[in-house]
């Protein structure tokens, strides 16, 4: 660790109550619980919550509140998210707390009247937000599944917020330099010190954001039927927005079950739609377990080739099928078939990159092939950078994985002003105009058009892994579509190259999407000769990738709780107690 993170984690823990490691080379080790976020603080809040008798439900719903204060650029309670919950006794649960579409939207809320999308409307301003989920889905998972009281839980996110936490130099700068927040007087009152920006290691306090949180605690339905959904929803509407308090009122947390697979005998637990994670997440893995990636090596072109291609095939299908499923018949089950996969792998060339543009699907059942045949195929791009996943385990096995978002960084830039809390942009989730590529070059289908009440198709993935039935890996990153191919990487690098969670993690990434039909790499982290071969077969290589792996893995034959915070970021940290 060098001097200047030492001196970032010695401002970061002014208001903590002890110091854990920062992330590095090494996973924290702990015998009793870990809880591994994109802030200390967060994590620590989780962690507090164990040692005050809680369970890992509590510790996720006391990490979640604090990212919402610490980490306001993607921790929220203006969004939405998924928490992936796989309790001690093996049930599983999947709580869906993704914003929906206000009951007022429609196909075509932001094209002009000439059917053309007007640039922005869906990212930035009143009309770009969802109906938040995320307090009811904290709120929903605490009461059913938590030991302690919502008071408890809540109270170091109050605590944060009211007397404030030291900013690392990236929160200082990201918040001081974002020009959408600029454009909204409470915002850059909040968020960016009324114009004078902030620099590393300044306090930042939220009072209305404390007293917001605590009229949660005091009454938790007062977001969606009380005074706070009327404060909301006047709000927004004072702004041109369209939430309502009948939207408020009518939000539901649902309690879906997720998807299911298997690699190379290890057991897979992901998301389901309206997320497109854990269907592509499976569909990959099945195509992969058909190649020795072992023998090809860790890093080598070849296994990065074959990684590339089941990439490409799965994302092929995740940009035709998927959408809110309480709106479509998708063929899910299908999609994650094993001896789908082994068709698809009969395309592969080791030696040769597909073109993406001439893919052809093998053979499905009728009913697929109808399905095809009724919906075109759209593309998928590079989606916005801020989002944010959280993983904890508690002494008795309970697990929890959670992705939870604004979209955009600091989502749609609106603070509901008294209240001191950014709404999200998911609204840009959807596709604006079929066909029409959002901000971030997203194009998708008819599934995916906007819809009153209808939730967008998500590629948020947390992800829980067992090895011989028991609890093993913990896993979800942010990232837009590189979240399903953040995942995998780890996945691969635990399973097929023997690297612990640490080492995964922080392990160099790649990433296809099917179209644009390019190879992307982290920059800097594969060899010239590895690139070259991966360009003589055909591959044209791209650079920039991001992503924010924070995972867990238990070692099986200790017990121990092993916490891999990303490297990559500033301020993550695995703590374990
Ligand atoms: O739900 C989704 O897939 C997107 N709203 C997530 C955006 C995202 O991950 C941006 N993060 N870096």
């Amino acid at each position: 660790m060098n001097l200047y993170r030492r001196f970032l984690i010695l401002i970061i823990s002014i208001t903590t109550v002890s110091i854990a490691h920062a992330a590095g080379m090494q996973p924290e080790r702990a015998e009793r619980g870990m809880v591994v976020s994109v802030h200390a603080l967060a994590s620590e809040a989780g962690v507090e919550m164990m040692r005050a008798g809680g369970n890992a439900i509590d510790a996720a719903v006391a990490t979640g509140f604090a990212l919402a204060v610490v980490h306001p650029s993607a921790g929220n309670i203006g969004g939405g998210g998924f928490m992936l919950i796989r309790l001690e006794n093996g049930k599983t649960h999947f709580l869906d707390f993704r914003e929906k579409a206000p009951g007022k939207a429609t196909p075509t809320m932001y094209q002009d009247s000439d059917g053309n999308v007007i640039p922005g409307l869906s990212r930035l301003g009143y009309l770009a937000s969802g109906v938040p989920g995320s307090v009811k889905g904290l709120v929903h998972a605490q009461e059913r599944f938590g030991k302690l009281t919502l008071a408890q839980v809540m109270a170091p996110a109050i605590r944060l917020a009211r007397e404030g936490y030291a900013l690392s130099w990236g929160d200082a700068r990201s918040m001081s330099t974002n020009e959408g927040l600029a454009q909204f007087p409470d915002s850059k009152r909040i968020f960016q010190n009324d114009g004078k920006g902030w620099k590393q290691g300044d306090v930042f306090r939220q009072p209305e954001l404390a007293r917001t949180l605590e009229r949660i605690v005091e009454s938790p339905d007062d977001f969606y039927t009380g005074k706070m959904a009327r404060e909301i929803a006047e709000f927004m509407q004072a702004g041109g927005g369209i939430i309502t308090v009948d939207d408020l009122r009518n939000y539901e947390v649902i309690d879906r079950t997720p998807v299911r697979g298997t690699y190379r005998g290890l057991e897979i637990i992901s998301a389901p739609p309206p997320s497109s994670g854990g269907i592509a997440l499976i569909e990959t893995l099945n195509i992969l377990e058909g190649f020795d990636l072992r023998k090809a090596g860790f890093g080598s072109a070849e296994a990065i080739h074959l990684v590339t291609e089941a990439y490409r095939r799965a994302f092929y299908d995740r940009a035709q099928f998927l959408g809110d499923p309480e709106f479509s018949e998708l063929p899910v089950l299908e999609l994650a078939e094993k001896q789908y996969a082994v068709e698809w792998r009969k395309s592969i060339n080791a030696k040769k990159a597909s073109a993406s543009a001439r893919l052809e699907r093998p053979k499905v059942s009728a009913a697929l092939a109808k399905y095809v045949a009724e919906h075109p195929v759209f593309a998928p791009g590079r989606e916005p950078t801020q989002t944010t996943h959280y993983s904890v385990v508690d002494e008795a096995g309970n697990a929890v994985a959670v992705t939870t978002t604004l979209n955009g960084g600091f989502g749609s830039k609106v603070t509901i002003g008294p209240l001191g809390f950014l709404m999200n942009n998911e609204m840009d989730d959807f596709s604006s105009k079929p066909g029409v590529p959002n901000m971030f070059g997203l194009i998708q289908g008819e599934e995916n058009a906007i819809g009153p009440n209808k939730r967008p198709l998500s590629a948020m993935t947390p992800t829980i892994v067992l090895k011989d039935g028991k609890l093993w890996l913990v896993l979800g990153s942010p990232g837009g579509p590189t979240i399903i191919t953040t995942v995998a990487n780890i996945l691969i690098n635990v399973v097929d190259f023997d690297l612990d969670i640490q080492q995964a993690v922080n392990a160099p990434r790649f990433h296809h999407q099917w179209i644009p039909d390019q190879l992307r790499l982290e920059r800097n982290r594969f060899s010239p000769d590895t690139i070259e071969l991966l360009k003589s077969r055909g591959h044209d290589v791209v650079f920039g990738l991001g992503g924010d792996g924070e995972c867990i893995q238990i070692d099986l034959e200790t017990g121990l709780r092993l916490g891999a915070s990303d490297g990559r970021n500033e301020r993550g940290r695995a703590v374990g107690y």
